[in-house]
C-alpha cells in the first residue's frame, strides 16, 4: 500500500518483522492505552490493522509524555523505530503481533470526546446507536470488511461486463415515474411549480431506450428508490446491478448472468458454481414449494391432499374443499422428534401467514398421534389397515392419506386447509419454519431460475396488475388472450427470476419492443390510450424509430452481498442504511424543511411536520 508522505510513511497494519530497525511515521486512532508504571502501551489503529506503540525506559521523554495524555479514539501521528517484541510477548492473533513501535514523538491531530460505545467487535450495541453513529461503527471490523468486500465484488462484476463489451451508463435520478410496483418518491420542481420529478424505482425505461439507441449492451450499478413497506431484505433506497441486451432471448440472458455470477463466486473464493444453473417453471415452484422463491436446500415438498383429505370425514377439510380451497400438507422427515413448543411454532407460522391454523400429527409405528390423528385412525370396531411402511391402527382413508404424503414412522405431518391464496402463503411459512427447526437449510448454495411467470397477478379486489412490470413481453401464442378479460390469468410472460437459497436475487424479462403490443399491454392493465400516451410517450415514441428486440435483468446487490458475506441483514452491507421505518438516525431524515423552502416550491403543507429527534 502506498502512503502519502505528508502524514505517514506506513500503515499501522502493514508493519512486520522485516521492518525492524526502521524509523517510521504513522497516523491513526488510539484503540486503547495501558500504563504499567514506567511502560506505556497504546494500540494504534487504522484501516489496515492495529500496531502496539510502546514507551519504556528506552523511549525518549517526549514519547513517554505523548502517550500518557491520550484517550480512546484520539487521532494521532507518531514517530518511532520498529522493534521486535520482547521474548514471549508476541501476539499470534495479530498480523503485526511480532513487532511494536518504540515511540519518539507523538502529535495529537484531533481529540475524541467520550464515545457513545466502545469501538470493539465483541461489544453488542443496539442497532439504532450503530446507525446514528455509523462512522464509529465503520471503525469496527465487520462493517469495514463488508464495505471492502463490496468494493471487490463490484469490481469483479464491472470487470466481467466490460470484458463482454457492456457500456456503463448513468441514468437520471430526477425523472418520471417508472412503474415497478411501489410508490414513487417525489421531488417538487421549483422552476415549474406544480410539477414533480419521481426518483427512479429502477432505470427500466432508460435502459430500454439505450437499446433503441443502439448501445446493444448496457449495465449500471444503479441506485433505486421505492417507497414501499419495508421488510428484512428491503431498503427504501437500494442498489441494483442493472443490465440490458439487444437481439437476444431468455437463453442469452441466463447465460450472461450465469457467467457474471460464476466470475463473482470465483473472485470471492467461493465454491465453483455449477453451470448451467437449475431452472424451474413458476407453476412447478408454486405446486411443489408454495413459493416463487423456494429455498431448494430445504427438501420438504408440498403434497396436494385434496382427494385423500375429502375422505377423512374431517369437517374442516370438507368445507374448504367444497369452497374451492386447498388441502395440502408437508411431511417433515424425522419431525416427530420436535417438541410440542416447536410444533406450536410451526402452527403459529401458519397463523401469522393468515391461515386459521394447521392440523398436524406425529407418525409412529403404533399409529399417529396429535390433533389430526383421530381422523386417520380406524374407528372403534373397524378393522385397522396394514400400512406398508409399518404404521399401525389406521383407517383405510388414513392409510391413503399418509401414503400420499409418503410419511414414515418418526415423521411429522402438517396440513393446511384454506382458500388457495392463504393456503399457499401458510404452506410456504410452515415449510420454511419446519426446515429451520430441522436444520435442513445448511447445504451448499442453491441458485435457481424461476421461469414462465404469468404476465399478470390478481389484486385482492379482483383487478390485474403486471406480475413483473408492464414492459414485459407476453409469450407470443398468448397475445390474443390479452384482450380477453376472462383469460388474463392465463397469459404467460417471458419473465424470469433468479433465486438464491430462498431469496429473490433478481428479476428480468424479454421486453415488448413493438409499439402496438405495448399499447395493448397498457390497455390490459386499465390505462386508457390517452393516459398511456401521456405517461409513456417517450417510450412509445422511441418504438416508432426502430427498436431492436431486447431483454434484460437486474440483481439486487444488497441482497446478493448480504447472502454472500453471510451477514444478518442487508443493512450490514450498506454504508448508510435506513431503519425499518425508512428513517436515517444519523441525519434525522426525513425532516422538516423551512416554510420559505416550501413557499419557493409552491407547496402548502396540510399536516403539521413531525419533529424529528
Ligand atoms: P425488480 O423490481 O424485481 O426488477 O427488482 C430487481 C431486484 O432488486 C432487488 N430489490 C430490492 N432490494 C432491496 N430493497 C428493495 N426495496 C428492493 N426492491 C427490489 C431484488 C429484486 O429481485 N427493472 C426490473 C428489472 C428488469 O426487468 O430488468 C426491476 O427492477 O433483489
Amino acid at each position: 500500500m502506498s502512503q502519502s508522505a505528508a502524514w505517514r510513511t506506513h500503515a499501522c497494519g502493514e508493519l512486520r518483522a522485516e521492518h525492524i530497525g526502521q524509523e517510521v511515521t504513522l497516523a491513526g486512532w488510539v484503540a486503547n492505552r495501558r500504563d504499567h508504571g514506567v511502560v506505556s502501551f497504546v494500540d494504534l489503529r487504522d484501516r489496515w490493522g492495529l500496531l502496539q506503540l510502546v514507551a519504556d525506559e528506552d523511549a525518549p521523554q517526549t514519547g513517554h509524555e505523548g502517550l500518557q495524555g491520550l484517550h480512546p479514539e484520539d487521532v494521532i501521528q507518531v514517530q518511532g523505530v520498529v522493534r521486535a517484541r520482547a521474548e514471549g510477548q508476541s501476539n499470534a492473533d495479530r498480523a503485526t503481533g511480532e513487532v511494536e513501535l518504540l515511540v519518539s514523538a507523538v502529535t495529537v491531530i484531533s481529540r475524541a470526546a467520550r464515545l457513545p460505545f466502545e469501538i470493539a467487535e465483541h461489544i453488542d450495541v443496539p442497532e439504532d446507536m450503530l446507525l446514528r453513529f455509523r462512522y464509529l461503527d465503520m471503525r469496527r471490523k465487520p462493517l469495514k470488511t463488508a464495505l471492502e468486500r463490496r468494493t471487490q465484488a463490484n469490481h469483479l462484476i464491472r470487470q466481467a461486463l466490460v470484458d463482454e463489451e457492456f457500456v456503463e451508463v448513468e441514468t437520471p435520478m430526477l425523472t418520471r415515474s417508472t412503474p415497478e410496483g411501489a410508490r414513487d418518491y417525489l421531488v417538487p420542481s421549483r422552476v415549474r411549480q406544480g410539477s414533480w420529478y419521481a426518483l427512479p424505482q429502477s432505470p427500466q425505461i432508460f435502459k430500454q431506450l439505450c437499446m433503441v439507441g443502439g448501445l446493444d449492451r448496457y449495465f449500471q450499478i444503479a441506485r433505486c428508490m421505492r417507497d414501499e413497506d419495508l421488510r428484512a431484505d428491503r431498503q427504501p433506497e437500494f442498489t441494483q446491478l442493472d443490465m440490458e441486451m439487444s437481439f437476444v432471448d431468455e437463453e442469452d440472458v441466463y447465460a450472461l448472468v450465469e457467467r457474471v455470477m460464476a466470475s463473482l463466486w470465483k473472485g470471492l473464493g467461493r465454491d465453483e458454481l455449477q453451470l448451467p444453473l437449475e431452472r424451474m417453471p413458476h407453476a412447478d415452484a408454486i405446486r411443489r414449494f408454495a413459493s416463487d422463491k423456494p429455498d431448494l436446500r430445504n427438501p420438504i415438498e408440498i403434497v396436494d391432499l385434496a382427494a385423500q383429505g375429502g375422505t377423512l370425514g374431517f369437517v374442516v377439510f370438507d368445507k374448504v374443499l367444497e369452497g374451492g380451497g386447498y388441502v395440502r400438507g408437508i411431511r417433515v422427515p424425522g419431525g416427530a422428534s420436535l417438541s410440542r413448543k416447536q410444533i406450536d411454532s410451526i402452527e403459529q407460522a401458519a397463523k401469522d401467514a393468515g391461515a386459521g391454523g394447521a392440523a398436524w400429527c406425529k407418525v409412529a409405528t403404533d399409529g399417529p398421534s396429535g390433533p389430526l390423528s383421530r381422523f386417520l385412525k380406524a374407528a372403534e370396531g373397524d378393522a385397522p389397515v396394514d400400512c406398508p411402511v409399518g404404521i399401525a391402527g389406521l383407517s383405510v382413508a388414513g392409510a391413503a392419506f399418509l401414503r400420499e404424503l409418503e410419511a414414515l414412522p418418526g415423521d411429522l405431518v402438517v396440513t393446511i386447509a384454506d382458500q388457495p391464496r392463504r393456503a399457499l402463503v401458510a404452506l410456504n411459512a410452515i415449510r420454511r419454519r419446519a426446515g429451520d427447526l430441522m436444520d435442513l437449510t445448511g447445504g451448499p448454495d442453491r441458485l435457481v431460475w424461476i421461469t414462465e411467470f404469468p404476465l399478470f397477478e390478481q389484486d385482492d379486489d379482483g383487478g390485474f396488475h403486471p406480475a413483473h412490470h408492464p414492459f414485459t413481453a407476453p409469450v407470443s401464442e398468448d397475445l390474443a388472450l390479452l384482450e380477453d378479460e376472462s383469460a388474463k390469468d392465463r397469459v404467460r410472460s417471458r419473465a424470469y427470476d433468479l433465486v438464491l437459497n430462498g431469496t429473490e436475487l433478481g428479476s428480468g424479462s424479454v421486453r415488448i419492443h413493438q409499439r402496438d403490443i405495448q399499447q395493448k399491454l397498457f390497455a390490459a392493465i386499465g390505462l386508457s390510450p390517452e393516459v398511456a400516451e401521456e405517461r409513456f410517450r417517450f417510450l412509445l415514441e422511441a418504438f416508432r424509430y426502430g427498436a431492436p428486440p431486447h431483454a434484460g435483468f437486474a440483481i439486487g446487490l444488497d441482497r446478493l452481498y448480504g447472502l454472500l458475506f453471510e451477514v444478518a441483514s442487508i443493512r450490514d452491507v450498506i454504508a448508510f442504511p435506513k431503519t425499518a421505518t425508512a428513517t436515517c438516525p444519523l441525519t434525522g431524515a426525513p425532516s422538516m424543511v423551512d416554510a420559505a423552502q416550501l413557499e419557493e416550491l409552491g407547496i402548502v403543507q396540510s399536516v403539521p411536520s413531525e419533529t424529528t429527534t
